[in-house]
């Protein structure tokens, strides 16, 4: 029998599943990619969280549950971290970018020996987010993550504001619109888990709606959401705001504009870019954003475009059935691929968060 439009074959979902909780490690955490020279050894919160989400969307609830106990673990080894910058923020004397928290950390959740473009704000508040839609989905009891709830809201509360490197760890000298995106879901998150005190409660929904505003009043031009305060350019992450962390409701005219943007921008036969300028390995198409793009789709009812998104990402695995990072049969900058290959080796293959994204938008299309 052969698969319907749009659905990837069981052997790909059966493969992501089990992959991912094969390379899981003891500790919890997800390798963003078990090979890849320069993510060996490291967990992404950002990467992490997506995945956590997606193996909690297909009935993996204890590996994702063992993520959010990690992230956790992580948080309060930071506390006095995070105590700080929160002290410096109120003395408007902030912390410096590279002694906040980063972006990535080792499997026993230390900081690593390798340099790297770490000062991210995003996965703070993936982390808090996909915490919030394991425990809806699973009704899981949240109490045992209280403190570290509460150490990342005050993180965020104190932080937001403040430029950092993007999801796609450049500009560190810009506000970038799915950062913010990613700290209101997580503080909108945190607040609905019931969790917080009083007054952090209040913090939390408030500082979420003022991250909105801030984003609708400074992030949009010409209708759709931008890239960087200040920029007119799209991002392909935009479209995660949409779906699934649900920040910019998708019957917002700003959603729909989003997604044409990206589409006339970004895409090309359902294989996304990250950006315009991309250079990294020639800027090819990324297949977790093609699921971004497909999630943000069937957000808006458009669910046969989202299987067209879907497949598109599903095609990419390789006879293995592994899937990469990116794909270079559409290069937006071909003169630069080959001097990341001398640098950093092959595409990253398999990129966990790849996989996960195939099952999360396989669920919801198809679930
Ligand atoms: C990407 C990040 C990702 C990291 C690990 C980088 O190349 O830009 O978004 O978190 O790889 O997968």
């Amino acid at each position: 029998m052969t698969a319907a439009i749009g659905t990837p074959s069981e052997a790909l979902i059966t493969h992501s599943r089990a992959l991912i909780r094969a390379l899981q490690t003891s500790e919890g955490a997800y390798p963003a990619s078990p090979t890849f020279s320069a993510y060996r050894g490291y967990s992404w919160f950002r990467d992490g969280a997506f995945i956590a989400d997606g193996m909690s969307a297909v009935g993996d609830d204890d590996s994702a549950a063992e993520f959010l106990t990690w992230c956790a673990s992580v948080v309060r080894r930071y506390a006095g971290t995070i105590g700080s910058a929160v002290a410096r923020a109120a003395a408007d004397d902030p912390l410096p970018d590279d002694e906040m928290l980063p972006a990535r950390f080792t499997f026993d959740g230390g900081r690593g020996a390798d340099e790297w473009w770490d000062f991210q704000l995003d996965g703070f508040g993936t982390w808090l987010w996909a915490l919030g839609e394991h425990v809806t989905r699973h009704g899981t009891d949240p109490q045992p993550y209280a403190d570290a709830v509460t150490l990342t809201v005050d993180y965020l509360v104190a932080s937001w504001r403040r430029p950092c490197f993007d999801w796609w760890e450049e500009h560190d000298e810009h506000v970038h619109v799915s950062t913010l995106g990613c700290i209101a879901a997580g503080l909108t998150a945190a607040a609905r888990l019931g969790v917080l005190d009083d007054r952090r409660s209040r913090d939390a929904t408030n500082t979420a709606a003022r991250v909105v505003e801030y984003i609708l009043e400074h992030g949009v031009r010409e209708g759709h959401l931008v890239k960087w305060i200040g920029s007119s350019a799209v991002d392909g992450s935009l479209a995660a705001l949409i779906s699934p962390l649900r920040v910019i409701p998708p019957e917002h005219p700003v959603a729909t504009a989003t997604l044409a943007a990206i589409e006339r921008d970004l895409a090309v036969d359902h294989g996304v870019h990250r950006f315009a300028a991309d250079v990294f390995y020639g800027g090819g198409q990324w297949p977790l954003l093609s699921c971004f793009a497909g999630l943000a789709h069937a957000a808006l009812g458009e669910r046969d475009t989202a299987a067209k998104y879907l497949a598109w990402a599903a095609a990419q695995a390789t006879s293995e059935l592994d899937l990469p990072e990116q794909v270079p049969h559409h290069l937006l900058a071909p003169e630069h691929r080959q001097e990341w290959i001398d640098r950093w080796g092959p595409v990253a293959t398999p990129l966990l968060w790849s996989h996960a994204m195939v099952l999360r938008l396989n669920q919801e299309i198809h679930a």
